[in-house]
């Protein structure tokens, strides 16, 4: 892939840069298919065009030092759409597993994935494997793909490893915890979810990070997911940063000195 070109920050980058960033962003990518049917084309090369934004959207987090991006890119539902739209993202997740491959490795970014990856084809989960293990000592940013991911699907695959845990008496159901489960989540090691984008104008979250998304800001734009680019990004960055984040107390709470760091956030 061609390097990216040095080019100056935008004032709105600026403005971003000098406030508290999210830890982690989740995005739900919507409007591939209408992004290509305004333009007569087949829905997949609104996929393709969807893949750009990919790239532009991971460099811009990991320039402005986001520590983990989690992008929605194949739902457990997404298996029921046409057999050729499917074959079309799984061709489509394969060169971009071998297209960035080098970038995300030189950028030091962690490839990671959540999801019933094992129903992946073998050559999307070859590539996908590959990369995971060469980037696992990477420090700079997880960028965690979503893949055949349902956040149901994870609660109901957490709650039967509780219950195992509890028939062998390795656990005591009485005292079971967030952190119990928590764990057994796909995304257990990852920081808290600060920030759910979702573009095209939906405002629904499709069995994205169901847990997780518990104290998330959500931010919707009217943009279809292959115009959202660097700037769309920034702007809901900027949204999350105007936000107040209350975790449950009042404005007051929030805003007083001794009240602890995860309130502030
Ligand atoms: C939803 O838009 C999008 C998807 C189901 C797939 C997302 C895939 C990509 C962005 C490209 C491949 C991913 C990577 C990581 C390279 P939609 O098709 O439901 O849009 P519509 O609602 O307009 O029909």
């Amino acid at each position: 892939m061609d390097r990216p070109p040095t080019v100056l920050p935008t004032a709105l980058e600026v403005q971003v840069r000098a406030r508290p960033l999210p830890r982690h962003v989740g995005i739900i990518m919507d409007g591939n298919g209408r992004w290509a049917e305004l333009r007569g084309q087949p829905r997949l090369e609104g996929h393709r065009e969807g893949s750009v934004s990919v790239r532009e959207v991971t460099r811009a987090a990991r320039r402005l030092g986001v520590q983990a991006l989690t992008l929605y890119a194949f739902s457990s539902q997404n298996w029921a759409r046409p057999p050729e739209e499917v074959a079309g993202l799984m061709d489509l997740l394969r060169e971009y597993l071998e297209s960035e491959r080098a970038e995300i490795l030189d950028n030091g970014i962690r490839l990671n994935a959540i999801g019933e990856v094992d129903k992946l084809p073998r050559y999307v989960r070859e590539p996908l494997e590959r990369l995971r293990a060469d980037s696992a000592h990477n420090t700079g940013m997880v960028l965690t793909l979503a893949l055949s991911y349902g956040g149901r699907e994870e609660l109901l695959r957490a709650a039967r490893d509780l219950a195992q845990a509890a028939a062998r008496g390795e656990l005591d159901p009485a005292h079971l915890d967030a952190d119990d489960l928590e764990s057994r989540l796909w995304t257990a090691g990852l920081p808290p979810v600060d920030l759910i984008v979702r573009t095209s104008g939906e405002q629904r979250i499709s069995n994205f990070l169901l847990w997780q998304l518990a104290y998330a800001e959500l931010c919707f734009t009217d943009a279809l997911w292959p115009d959202f680019r660097t700037e769309e990004f920034l702007r809901c960055l900027s949204q999350f940063q105007g936000r107040e984040r209350r975790f449950g107390l009042t404005s007051a709470q929030v805003n007083r000195d001794d009240t602890p760091q995860r309130a502030k956030a």
